[in-house]
């Protein structure tokens, strides 16, 4: 297993870091293939582990995929066999995205339940009540989920579903199967991520009839199989890896970095929370200029679902926020184990208290290099951005969490400025 070494950087952060495609809006798209038997292409997919799972799982279903990275083709044809075993569900809960489209599309899935998660318990009851919503009978067998649509294995109908709560991927798996569903789908309580979003522009490529995707209500026409076709499609850029190089440069004290290719209206939480602790943040075209020149003030952040602050950009804003002046309290309401950086960045000499689900920190002068774990793919981004600003060497272990969602990360870092590498063979 690799590990990345991080020393303190020599310097300001300077120069432009390139976003490439949203993982989280590939992995959608890639399962909304399926929708057809007709051959697709992705453009701007990132280069990702959790890319190459997706493949693979496609692959398993028996479509023929080719990834040339940022190039995805997903030939002509049908899938074999619609079930998603264990061993490639457990690698990424994303999986669970093809249950909508198999079912819609062949009458019949299986697939594997996800298991346990680092960050909280993720259930997918959502996505199946909004399926039996739809007509389908499901069933728990085996640790599988096996779904099979009305009157053994025919059309889904279309359905009102309210949401008990926004869930990202759940509102996604609905959309796509009511995109096959015979008659009108209303999917109220959304997801409103750019993500879902960008679903419902493809779908429409593909010549669904979705509308409202990125509004908390959502209507979608279903449209008989024969008539969905393939499409070809460039993802949105990252807005969480665009986040994520935005808070490197703002802990580095001085730094001045460009962020091309991102979108800063995706990220308008973010950058608020960023402008009142102290970080001048200016948009220009379709780049985001962030630097950094005077000492930082501890703000509050509370996750929620966007328009809100996003969870994925929790870990790093803690951060940051461990080396401003006086005390912040950030709230997780999100996922409810996602503190897991806390622990190890306590061992770096950040002073924060876990109160239930909010995470009081104190900042600090400085932050000291130590060895520490990479838990889950944001958190480990923390502490890589962490060991940016650390005094000594930091070394973040388990870095495949990294590898899941960024793409050449060292290499950007290492663009701008920063000493970092990655060293094989550390477990
Ligand atoms: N939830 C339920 N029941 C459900 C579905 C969700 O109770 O059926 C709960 C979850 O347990 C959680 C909350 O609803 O407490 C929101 O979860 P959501 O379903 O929105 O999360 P997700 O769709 O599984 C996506 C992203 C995550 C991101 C979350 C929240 C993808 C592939 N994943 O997950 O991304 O944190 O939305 O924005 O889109 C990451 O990229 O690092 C990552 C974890």
């Amino acid at each position: 297993m690799d590990a990345i070494l991080i020393r303190q950087a020599p310097a300001p952060l300077r120069g432009t870091v390139h976003i490439s495609g949203a993982k989280n809006a590939a992995l959608p798209v890639l399962c909304a293939t399926l929708l057809t038997d007709g051959a697709s292409r992705l453009r701007n997919v990132p280069k990702l582990r959790d890319i190459d799972t997706t493949a693979a799982l496609l692959r398993f279903l028996g479509r023929d995929v080719v990834v040339d990275a940022p190039e995805i083709r997903v030939a002509e044809g049908t899938c074999a066999r619609p079930e998603a075993p264990y061993e490639l569900v457990k690698q990424m809960r994303a999986s669970v995205m093809v249950l909508g489209p198999l079912l819609a599309r062949y009458g019949r899935a299986k697939v594997s339940l996800p298991g346990g998660c680092a960050i909280g318990a993720r259930p997918i009851d959502q996505h199946l009540k909004g399926l039996e919503a739809m007509g389908a009978v499901i069933r728990l067998e085996r640790g599988y989920v096996v779904a099979e649509g009305p009157n053994g294995g025919g059309r889904l109908r279309g359905a009102e579903v309210l949401f008990d709560l926004p869930t990202v991927t759940g509102t996604e798996n609905l959309m796509m199967a009511a995109a096959l569903a015979k008659g009108r789908t209303t999917l109220i309580n959304c997801a409103r991520e750019p993500e879902v979003e960008e679903l419902g522009r493809v779908l429409n490529k593909a010549g669904a009839k979705v509308d409202g995707a990125g509004t908390d209500v959502i209507h979608v026409e279903g449209v008989p199989p024969g008539e969905l076709g393939p499409f070809d499609h460039a993802i949105i850029p990252d807005r969480i890896e665009a986040g994520t190089y935005m808070i490197a440069a703002a802990a580095v004290q001085g730094s001045d970095v460009l962020i091309e290719g991102a979108e800063i209206h995706d990220l308008d939480t973010v950058v608020a929370k960023m402008r009142h602790a102290g970080v001048q943040i200016e948009s220009e075209g379709r780049a985001i200029r962030v630097a950094r020149n005077g000492p930082l003030s501890a703000v509050p952040v509370t996750t929620a679902p966007h328009p809100g602050f996003p969870t994925d950009m929790q870990a790093q804003f803690l951060v940051l926020m461990c080396l401003a002046r006086g005390e912040s309290m950030i709230t997780e309401t999100v996922f409810e184990n996602r503190f897991m950086h806390v622990p190890e960045l306590q061992r770096m000499g950040a002073q924060i208290v876990l109160r239930g689900n909010t995470a009081v920190v104190d900042g600090v002068k400085a932050l000291y290099g130590a060895s520490v774990m990479a838990t889950d793919l944001r958190a480990s981004a923390s502490l890589v951005i962490a060991g940016l600003v650390a005094v000594d060497e930091t070394e973040v272990r388990r870095v495949y969490h990294i590898d899941r969602g960024y793409e050449r990360i060292e290499e950007k870092l290492r663009g701008i400025g920063a000493r970092i590498e990655r060293v094989k063979g550390r477990s």
